[in-house]
Order: C-alpha cells, then sequence, then structure tokens
C-alpha cells in the first residue's frame, strides 16, 4: 500500500466485538493501544495498565480480528529499562497476546530496543511526536514540533527508528507541515494520528471516532466523531427500561408457548 501510495488505515480496538467490527469493515490494521487504559478500564491515563492486562486485552482482539494486521502496545514500564527488556515484552505479547507486531513510545533513545525486537523476528511500530506514557516530562498533551528546533528532533527520531529496522511510525500531535516533509524523507511508512493528512496512514481510537463514550469525555482536536454509538446504545436502553415498566415487553412473539392441555392439566 505504501508503495502503491495507499494510504494505510488503522484503527484501535480493546476487546472481541471491537476488534470484530474493525476488521470486518476492512481496516488494514488494528492496534490494541494502552489508550484502553482510559477508555475501556476508566483508568486516568496509560501509566496504570499492566503487562497482564495488555496480554489479556490483545488475546480477545486476536480472536475478533481476522484479516487486519494486529499490533500491541508495550505498557509504560516494559520496555524502557533495557534492550533485553523490551525484547522479552515483546515476546510476550506475541506469545500471550496474540499480535503480529507490537509498537512502544519513543525515537533515538529506543533505537537499541527497536533494534533487538525487530532482529529477533517481531515487527516493531514506532511512536514519536506526543507520546502520551511521557506526559509528565512533556508538560502535558503537548503538539510537538511546532519550533524548528523541535521539528529537527521529531525527524531525527523518525530517522533513528527507521535505521533501527521499525516497519513504520506513529507520528502523534504533530503540525501537519513537519509530518509531511518526514513522511518524505523517510522510506517507511507514517501513521499519523493529528499529523494531517500527508502521512501515510491515519490511526484513531475507535471509541473516540465511533462516539461511543460519553458525550462529556475531552477529545482532542484531531478527533473526528463518525458516529454516535454511545447515543444508541444509551437510547435502545432506555427503549428496553420503558418496554420493562409498562409491561409491553417481553410481548407474545418473544415467549414461549405451552399446549392449552397440557396447561389446563398442570393448572390442576
Ligand atoms: O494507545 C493508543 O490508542 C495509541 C494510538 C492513539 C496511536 O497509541
Ligand atoms: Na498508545
Amino acid at each position: 500500500m505504501h508503495k502503491r501510495n495507499e494510504p494505510i488505515t488503522m484503527l484501535t480496538a480493546h476487546d472481541f466485538p471491537s476488534a470484530h467490527v474493525a476488521d470486518q469493515a476492512g481496516m488494514d490494521m488494528v492496534l490494541v493501544g494502552d489508550s484502553l487504559a482510559m477508555v475501556a478500564l476508566g483508568m486516568e491515563d496509560t501509566s496504570e495498565v499492566l503487562m497482564e492486562e495488555m496480554i489479556l486485552h490483545c488475546r480477545s482482539v486476536a480472536r475478533g480480528a481476522r484479516a487486519a494486521f494486529i499490533v500491541g502496545d508495550l505498557p509504560m514500564g516494559s520496555y524502557e529499562v533495557s534492550a533485553e527488556q523490551a525484547l522479552q515484552s515483546a515476546i510476550r505479547l506475541v506469545k500471550e497476546g496474540r499480535v503480529h507486531a507490537i509498537k512502544l513510545e519513543g525515537g533515538v533513545e529506543m533505537a537499541g530496543a527497536i533494534h533487538k525486537i525487530t532482529t529477533a523476528g517481531i515487527p516493531v511500530l514506532a511512536h514519536i511526536g506526543l507520546t502520551p506514557q511521557r506526559q509528565n516530562a512533556l508538560g502535558g498533551f503537548r503538539v510537538q514540533g511546532k519550533s524548528t528546533a523541535s521539528a529537527l528532533k521529531v525527524l531525527a527520531d523518525a530517522i533513528a527508528v527507521q535505521e533501527a529496522g521499525a516497519f513504520a511510525v506513529v507520528l502523534e500531535a504533530v503540525p501537519a507541515e513537519v509530518a509531511t516533509l518526514v513522511t518524505k524523507k523517510l522510506r517507511i511508512p507514517t501513521i499519523g494520528i493529528g499529523a494531517g493528512n500527508g502521512c501515510s496512514g491515519q490511526v484513531l481510537v475507535q471509541v473516540d471516532m465511533s462516539g461511543n463514550f460519553p458525550p462529556r469525555r475531552f477529545l482532542p482536536k484531531f478527533v473526528k466523531k463518525f458516529g454516535d454509538v454511545w447515543g444508541e446504545a444509551r437510547r435502545a436502553i432506555e427503549a428496553y427500561k420503558t418496554e420493562v415498566k409498562e409491561r409491553s415487553y417481553p410481548a407474545p412473539e418473544h415467549t414461549y408457548p405451552m399446549a392449552k392441555e397440557e396447561f389446563v392439566e398442570f393448572e390442576k
């Protein structure tokens, strides 16, 4: 697809049904992002999610996605210590989580880990620009690469992960001009999120783009709400509540009959 200049589509999934629908809708890649910490587990941020939890969710996604290439996020704390730790965690996510590839956050400083994992035969998707696992060091969720110096850092990180063996790189919250130029300078595809339409592909968090979330959740500028899944689920549940309260559900067509003679006997 990259060679054909065809945009690559990627979407997160965090369980069997969300993976199944993404796969059926034709997503090229499915990401078990550690954003599941917030959208599936109700945590404050991604720093809390455990390797065991990522593995459990990866396993259910792997059963739901048949055609898509499945990537799983290495959670914070599972890969930063050393390249060996990173490889061990990557192997766990493949063997136990049943994903095809792993994603980890970081550029130049992660080149050693990326090299170690890819030479062991596990494809790595890199993730640079805004790296949410480092939000406290970055001073929150901020666009990266706005100044010349920080744009040069994004480019240096992109080249470093490419040379280390990453098959593609996620660019998160980077000005479109920077992401477009970085994409032109790389051989590997870029997957953008909040990085404009000059990337080789796009990724979004499924619950955000499908509107499957309480309306008050903060959504970054780059998220487009393509649906209202939460509203639809709420309408269905409210209709169910109303029909149970007024005894219009279950109706005769939802009810198992008994032969009249049998009932007469039973009633005696
Ligand atoms: O965790 C996640 O969902 C991600 C994508 C938004 C890139 O890392
Ligand atoms: Na992530």
